[in-house]
């Protein structure tokens, strides 16, 4: 029997983060063997929002090898760039047309960003941001979709996209299924909102370790606890909603018992957190150093999966438009 098949994205709108790892890409990687897997850099989606022209194709190459290192081997899955594939565009405005626009001035994170910065200051891309992210993942028909829970939405509006075309010219689109990370929604290092690229409140995946310490130390905790001999709960602390992601039962255990009683200091549990999480990360950070030392090896496979990605792709945008009456003969 074939595998199933998946896809996800990642925007290279700047430093890959423990959002995204732990979210996501983490998902990705354990995932590799059960699904025939696809995963995009998602340009066309980063260039919805304002941004610098000349940053991006570093941008775009650091997501490959961030992603790379983090055990996307491009010898178990198909690891690609969306630009290098402009099929999803195709497919995304046959979809256009198919979807209604108050479908997408509900979007949430449309409805955000336009009380953000107002009506002149998003692009029309961004209204249709939704639309090119469902093209992503229908053009392959993937079966499943894994994301952090902010994509819940985004996901759920693909399903109806798909099923508003099937209704409308014939059974073609699978539902794809979500399937949730279980860092789901790790928080920013501000305890406030969720960790994000543009909030400046992340962890970079590949950040030097004295970085990191640099962000850790005066990171929030559990506001009870002012001195060393305050009782915490840690369940209201940030710090140790990270220990969660990295840390053992046995010692995950423990911390919540020197929070409660006061036995640990923050300092103390943020230093344990921040040897556990560098463990996690280490490897990582090899693995991308010697990729960088290979720029070609990346180039060429990323290139190799766009192509694979493209005959797939072309066969679907084809298919769609005869259903909906285009490039027959005429
Ligand atoms: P993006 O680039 O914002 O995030 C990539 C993945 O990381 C997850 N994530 C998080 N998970 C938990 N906690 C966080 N703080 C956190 N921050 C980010 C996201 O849920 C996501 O899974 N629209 C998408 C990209 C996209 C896509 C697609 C995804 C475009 N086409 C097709 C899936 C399928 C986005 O902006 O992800």
């Amino acid at each position: 029997m074939s595998k199933k098949r998946i896809l996800s994205g990642i925007q290279p709108s700047g430093t890959i983060h423990l959002g995204n790892y732990f979210g996501a890409i983490e998902n990705w990687v354990k995932l590799l063997d059960e699904y025939e897997c696809f995963f995009s850099i998602v340009d066309y989606h980063a260039i919805t929002a304002p941004y610098d022209a000349a940053l991006l194709p570093g941008r775009i190459r650091e997501a490959a090898l961030d992603n790379m290192a983090a055990g996307l081997d491009p010898e178990r899955c198909t690891l690609f760039v969306q630009s290098h594939v402009p099929e999803h565009t195709e497919l995304c405005w046959l979809l256009n047309c198919a979807t209604p626009l108050g479908e997408l001035f509900r979007m949430t994170q449309f409805k955000d960003k336009r009380q953000q910065h107002g009506w002149e200051n998003i692009s029309a891309g961004l209204l249709n941001y939704p639309i090119l992210q469902a093209a992503d993942i229908l053009i392959y028909r993937a079966d499943a979709v894994p994301v952090g829970e902010d994509q819940a939405q985004h996901l759920e509006f693909t399903r109806e996209v798909a099923r508003r075309f099937n209704t409308k010219f014939g059974q073609y689109f699978a539902e794809p299924k979500t399937i949730i990370g279980r860092g789901k929604r790790v928080m920013g290092l501000d305890g406030v909102g969720k960790m994000s690229k543009s909030m400046n409140n992340f962890i970079g995946l590949t950040e030097p370790a004295e970085a990191v310490w640099e962000k850790l130390r005066p990171a929030k905790t559990d506001e009870a606890r002012q001195r060393r001999s305050d009782p915490g709960d840690p369940f209201k602390c940030n710090i140790y909603s990270y220990h969660e992601l990295v840390t053992g039962d046995e010692q995950l255990a423990e911390i919540r018992q020197g929070c409660t009683t006061a036995g640990i200091g923050c300092i103390d549990c943020k230093k344990i957190l921040a040897a556990n999480l560098e463990k996690v990360v280490a490897p990582i950070r090899e693995r991308r150093a010697e990729l960088e030392k290979k720029p070609e090896y990346v180039r060429d496979s990323l290139m190799a999966a766009a192509e694979k990605c493209r005959a797939i792709a072309r066969k679907t945008v084809d298919e769609t438009k005869s259903l909906m009456g285009l490039g027959g003969q005429i």
